[in-house]
């Protein structure tokens, strides 16, 4: 953890989950938390929790799924004179459901949220870093990201954009000092599937958010280009560089009907 030590640290989507999970690992290093979300009582709460571990903690009530918003949120944290050494983009929401369920507000609110703030977040954030050549990014995609997903196709889609995104970026930054890395998680227990009406959907073990959040703050101290939670969402990931592409679809499909795969 001494790679996040003294460092002032943006996380977004921290009220809850994985976020909520990093920012508690995070508190006992005397690091300064820059809380992000929408929801401020959450965020309020979990701050003065931070505080008295040792941490210092700002909280930014921010919805960031519309355009400009991450604009914005970058000029309220900046005007407040705080600088971000790390970012974690860890915000996002999915809906698992026929394409053609949902309004075109909540793609280009999912797509805002999970792709574009995301980007501009980072854009923002890093000429900083590089001036100093220390600090880091770390952005949360998803197991979802490494195959084309019936049924849940634009939150794949945000994620393998993600994924693309970071792992380029890693190699562009190699030599400046910061690092970046992209966690992928497998189901987490937290309340993404209920948010993205996914819970009876069957799959493969369920890890803690505890755990996803260590390995995603281990993987960017030692300036991992990716980390995938768990053996068995390794498999899965890394299969679908080798297994017929219509049959990674096919499978992910009956995963996401419900069936077993
Ligand atoms: N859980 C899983 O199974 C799983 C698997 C793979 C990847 N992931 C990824 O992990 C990341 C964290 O999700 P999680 O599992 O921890 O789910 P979560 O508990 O639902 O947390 C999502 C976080 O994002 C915030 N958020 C949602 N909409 C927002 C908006 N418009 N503006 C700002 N913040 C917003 C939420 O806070 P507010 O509601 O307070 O705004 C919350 O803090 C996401 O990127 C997700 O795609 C999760």
């Amino acid at each position: 953890m001494d790679f996040f030590r003294d460092r002032s640290i943006l996380i977004t989507g921290a009220s809850s989950g994985i976020g909520e999970a990093m920012a508690r690992q995070l508190a006992p290093v005397g690091s300064h938390l820059i809380l992000v979300a929408r929801s401020e009582d959450k965020l309020n709460a979990l701050a003065e929790e931070c505080r008295k571990q040792g941490s210092r903690a700002d909280v930014f009530a921010h919805d960031l799924s519309h355009n400009g918003s991450a604009q914005k949120l970058y000029d309220n944290i900046a005007g407040a004179g705080h600088r971000v050494d790390v970012l974690i983009n860890n915000a996002g929401f999915g809906k698992g459901g026929a394409f053609v369920n949902f309004p075109v507000e909540a793609y280009e609110q999912m797509i805002t949220l999970n792709a574009a703030s995301l980007t501009s977040l980072t854009r923002l954030c890093l000429p900083g870093m590089i001036e100093r050549g220390s600090g880091g990014v770390l952005n949360v995609a998803s197991v979802a990201g490494f195959m084309p997903i019936p049924y849940f196709s634009v939150y794949a889609a945000t994620k393998a954009f993600v994924l693309s995104f970071s792992e380029a970026l890693h190699a562009e930054l190699k030599g400046t000092g910061v690092h970046v890395s992209c966690l992928s998680p497998g189901p987490t227990e937290t309340g993404f599937a209920a948010a993205a009406d996914m819970e009876k959907v069957v799959g493969g073990p369920v890890e803690t958010a505890e755990k996803v959040a260590a390995l995603g703050l281990d993987a960017l101290s030692h300036n991992k280009r990716t980390a995938i939670s768990g053996a068995y969402n390794r498999v899965q990931a890394l299969s679908s560089r080798f297994v017929p592409r219509k049959l990674s679809m096919a499978i992910s499909e009956r995963y996401m009907k419900g069936g077993d795969v």
